[in-house]
């Protein structure tokens, strides 16, 4: 990494970080969210160069899901385990939370027990309701509004095959109301990327969320920009970000969805218009021919397999910053 990232960085300006939660990423400054970053480029290199690094030794996450995961559920738990601790999975369907215990009791029964919770939920409110009532760091695994972790790993990925983010085009296609989507506008302004969103009218991003982008991107001489044009949002972007046009929650709107968002397919054509060296990343799962073809996820642009990685270790750098001591 380039001394923009440089990881000697963050030995001179530690993070305090430790007993807070980890809820959207406009909740960081530009420089605590680079620090973040720093810290997981060396994690990764820990982890690469098999050098042990036990910062959490003998603490213990406990990981509540009210809606699947592939990523999250092996990235936390494999992290924990790294960082010489663990991880409990608790499902929704296993817990009594599934049978109408309240959130707030769920916080304190857990609080007595584990160091950290991680909860992919619905509704934010629940996040937010959980972190008032718990006394030890909550993690944000996905709520319907938020996808922040997703945003760290993304961020590390675009900055290991760009070198920089200033100057860099981000665009986003699909759509907008989403929680990845509104993660990542937050994450790319605060480290001064532009950011373009083409959605269909009636799918962009939330509006507060957008406002505190516009306000943000000012502060890093970024920009935000929104339109319901793929060709206009795509030209000359370096990076092309898509999602699911149906997420966790939303099954029972698939059909429209998919008639709404067939415009908004990343294929050829679209990457056509971008910069000849773009990468696309995808958070997956992914539905090929649907939000992307498979010439685009599978071929030479794609880094979404580096981008899954990194969820291992922007994630640790997390845990380490909160659980640690
Ligand atoms: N990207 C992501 O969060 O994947 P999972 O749903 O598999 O956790
Ligand atoms: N937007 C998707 C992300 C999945 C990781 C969903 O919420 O289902």
């Amino acid at each position: 990494m380039s001394n923009a990232l440089n990881v000697m960085k963050m030995k001179q300006n530690p993070l305090t970080l430790k007993g807070t939660d980890f809820i959207k990423v406009s909740d960081y400054s530009s420089e605590t969210l680079t620090a973040l970053l720093e810290q997981a480029y060396e994690m990764k290199r820990l982890q690469k160069e098999g050098i042990p690094h036990p910062y959490l030794s003998g603490k213990i996450l406990g990981m509540v899901f009210e809606k699947s995961s592939t990523r999250t559920r092996v990235s936390f738990q494999v992290g924990m385990k790294q960082l010489g601790g663990d991880a409990i999975f608790l499902s929704k369907n296993d817990i009594q939370l599934g049978r109408g215990e309240t959130i707030s009791d769920t916080a304190k029964v857990l609080s007595r027990y584990v160091d950290g919770i991680m909860i992919r939920t619905f509704e934010h409110e629940k996040i937010l309701e959980l972190a008032e009532h718990a006394d030890v760091p909550v993690i944000n695994g996905l709520t319907d509004l938020h996808h922040p972790a997703q945003t760290l790993a993304d961020l590390l990925t675009i900055y290991e095959h760009k070198g920089q983010f200033k100057g860099l085009k981000l665009c986003y296609v699909g759509d907008g109301n989403n929680n990845v989507c509104h993660s990542l506008i937050e994450g790319a302004v605060l480290v001064g990327m532009d950011v373009s969103v083409a959605s269909p009218e009636g799918f962009e991003p939330n509006a507060e969320i957008l406002g505190w982008a516009i306000q943000q991107a000012e502060v890093t001489g970024s920009s935000v920009t929104v339109t319901v044009s793929p060709e206009e949002a795509v030209k000359g972007a370096d990076v092309i970000v898509t999602d699911v046009w149906t997420s966790m929650g939303q099954e029972e709107e698939k059909e429209a969805r998919h008639q709404i968002f067939k415009p908004y397919q990343v294929n050829a054509e679209l990457c056509g218009q971008a910069d000849p060296d773009y990468i696309f990343l995808h958070c997956l799962p992914a539905h090929r021919g649907e939000e992307v073809t498979a010439d685009i996820i599978d071929g030479p642009h794609s880094v979404v397999f580096d981008e899954a990685e990194n969820r291992l270790h922007a994630q640790k750098a997390i845990l380490k910053n909160l659980l640690g001591s």
